[in-house]
């Protein structure tokens, strides 16, 4: 058993999101290059994990696509709610709150593709992680897309600051970060096919961070 964060992290992020755009105003880089291939495959159902203030469900929504999206912050989700209603987009955006390693509350089959940007790469053991992979294969349509990023391992805080446990590290921030390898992700891809794996540079505040922009499908049959 390693060691804990000093602050629990469900709370440490509704104390964090008392800030406006904490991430920045705009939709991340990463929003914009999966909206396109949700464009390409004809994507009407979303689900979101780890939305965060939502700067990417605005996008998906502002373009037409039904998004469902959850987070464990009450904070974030309930600025989501007031932001929704002011800017008309309440109808396609279902908002929740949620501990993803609860399981995620939906049908089998339900969804056309699943979006998480830097939301696999928190609090999570490989085990846990494990389990909400195999959720969101049960979810997804087959055929259906899990396009995801996480901190990679030549990241410039990897293995920097307070070691917790695993490949989780935690940050001057007080966040608990856990890195990928190219391994992990593949041996977390179990059940899917993968489509790609590739490396970016995200300038984003607060820092610029080294990712992992990751395209699973689930397999037809
Ligand atoms: C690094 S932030 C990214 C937020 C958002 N995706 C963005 O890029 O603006 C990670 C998010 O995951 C959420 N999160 C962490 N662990 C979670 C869990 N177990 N269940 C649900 N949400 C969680 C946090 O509350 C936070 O909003």
């Amino acid at each position: 058993m390693g060691r804990s964060p000093d602050k629990d992290q469900r709370l440490h992020w509704d104390e964090t999101y008392k800030m406006e755009d904490f991430f920045g105003p705009k939709a991340s880089l990463f929003a914009e290059k999966s909206l396109e291939i949700f464009k390409n495959e004809g994507i009407e159902v979303l689900l979101e994990l780890g939305c965060g203030q939502g700067r990417d469900t605005w996008l998906f929504a502002r373009n037409g696509i039904s998004v469902y999206a959850m987070d464990y912050s009450d904070q974030g989700i309930c600025q989501m709610r007031e932001k929704a209603r002011e800017h008309g987009l309440d109808k396609l955006i279902t908002l929740k709150v949620r501990d993803v390693r609860r399981g995620i509350p939906l049908p089998n089959d339900s969804i056309d593709a699943i979006y998480s940007h830097m939301f696999f790469n928190m609090e999570f053991l490989e085990n846990e992680m494990s389990m909400i992979f195999q959720e969101c294969l049960r979810v997804l349509r087959p055929g259906g897309l899990n396009i995801y990023s996480v901190r990679s391992e030549n990241d410039p805080h990897y293995q920097k600051f307070t070691h917790l446990d695993e490949d989780m590290y935690q940050n001057p921030m007080g966040f608990a970060v856990h890195f990928f390898t190219e391994e992990k992700i593949e041996r977390l891809a179990d059940g899917f096919l993968i489509d790609s794996i590739t490396e970016f540079e995200d300038p984003d505040p607060p820092f610029t961070k080294m990712l992992y922009d990751v395209v699973l499908r689930k397999p037809m049959q």
